[in-house]
């Protein structure tokens, strides 16, 4: 199972809405359709949207040279237009900005749609690596094995490019017998936990129980789970965390009933530029995924629906953010400048 594949002229994605249903791939042959496939979360969580969009670029590259235009001129309208998809993950922006930065590495024009897909390829790749190297910092945070662990939203390796971020951690953790059991919420209003996270830990064998996200609180009470953990969309300088709708609520009752709260993300969902998560964009999305459930409406007609697909968890309320350069602790503006300082991120 693999939410990317590239192949010469087409990005494959595993169709994410039809999830657990039918195992579905849609072919993406230009840069709107990838786009489109990001908008609507056929292909959804941060690394993914950003390998994603990195191949888009690619497809819009190829199209424009194919039809015998100005590659230098047009290709930061196909960027935008990609990054225009959806505004949370920063890893998308991040993505862009370093297939843009090819334009100025490569002379010859010849040259710019070849190395735009060796560095659509590298990022692939690279996320592999790092999610790799999360999974194996996480392993850290278990000296003592615990019975359960809770997860919001889906995290796993339909959010990145292979195996996951707090799910990567999840797998690692439970190979080497730290985690007996995951709680997955069922993360309303779209259902990623039930969908994707509870899927890809049934094929996997790890065993997982299944709440409804209003649970959550009770669950901690009666000592079912010991840890949570979840991914991240984006991470100001400050450590505070941008991730799925419901992600702060958990981290509220994880602190009230004194259970670490963990964050698995890659330095990609970084943003260098924000001190603080107070001005990171919030997606709100159509209200017909409130109002309505399996596609059954549920609300009266022309109900006014407030839906954020995001919220931001203040740094205050997290135990630990494991990287792929380890893990880091608080004073988070420590840890995250010193990151920063060591890669030369900007
Ligand atoms: O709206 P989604 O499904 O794209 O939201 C995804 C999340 O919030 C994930 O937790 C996040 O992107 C991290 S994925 C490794």
């Amino acid at each position: 199972m693999k939410s990317i594949q590239w192949s010469n002229d087409c990005l494959c994605l595993l169709n994410q809405t039809a999830l657990p249903g039918s195992l579905e791939y849609i072919d993406c042959r230009d840069h709107r359709r990838v786009g489109e496939a990001i908008k609507r979360l056929e292909v959804r969580g941060a690394p993914a949207i950003g390998a994603a969009a990195a191949f888009g670029l690619v497809l819009g590259a190829r199209e424009l040279a194919a039809n015998g235009e100005n590659l230098r001129m047009l290709l930061p309208q196909v960027a935008e237009e990609l990054l225009n998809t959806r505004p949370t993950a920063v890893n998308l922006s991040w993505a862009l900005k370093r297939m843009m930065a090819v334009l100025d590495s490569v002379s010859s024009d010849a040259d710019i749609v070849v190395a735009l897909e060796q560095e659509a390829v590298a990022i692939m790749e690279e996320d592999r690596q790092v999610n790799a190297a999360i999974s194996r910092h996480g392993l850290e945070l278990f000296e003592q094995p615990i019975h359960a662990i809770l997860t919001h939203c889906n995290a796993g390796a339909l959010a990145t490019v292979e195996y996951g971020t707090a799910l990567g951690v999840i797998r690692q953790a439970w190979a080497n017998g730290k985690i007996g059991r995951v709680f997955a919420d069922e993360t309303r209003p779209l259902l990623q936990g039930a969908r994707l996270t509870v899927w890809e830990l049934m094929q996997d064998g790890i065993p997982v129980t299944l709440i409804t996200d209003n649970m959550a609180g009770w669950v901690m009470k009666k000592q079912m789970v010991q840890a949570v953990i979840v991914g991240a969309d984006r991470i100001a300088l400050n450590g505070d965390v941008a991730n799925k709708i419901g992600t702060y609520s958990v981290a509220v009752l994880a602190q009230k009933h004194n259970i670490p709260f963990y964050v698995a993300a890659p330095l990609s969902t970084f943003d260098f530029s924000l001190q603080t998560g107070d001005s990171i964009p919030i997606e709100e999305r159509d209200s017909c995924e409130v109002a309505a459930f399996g596609g059954q409406v549920v609300a009266p007609a022309g109900v006014e629906v407030f839906n954020p697909a995001f919220d931001v968890t203040p740094h205050e309320l997290i135990t630990a953010i494991i990287t792929e350069h380890g893990v880091l602790r608080p004073p988070f503006c420590t840890a995250i400048a010193s990151i920063q300082k060591e890669k030369g991120g900007k």
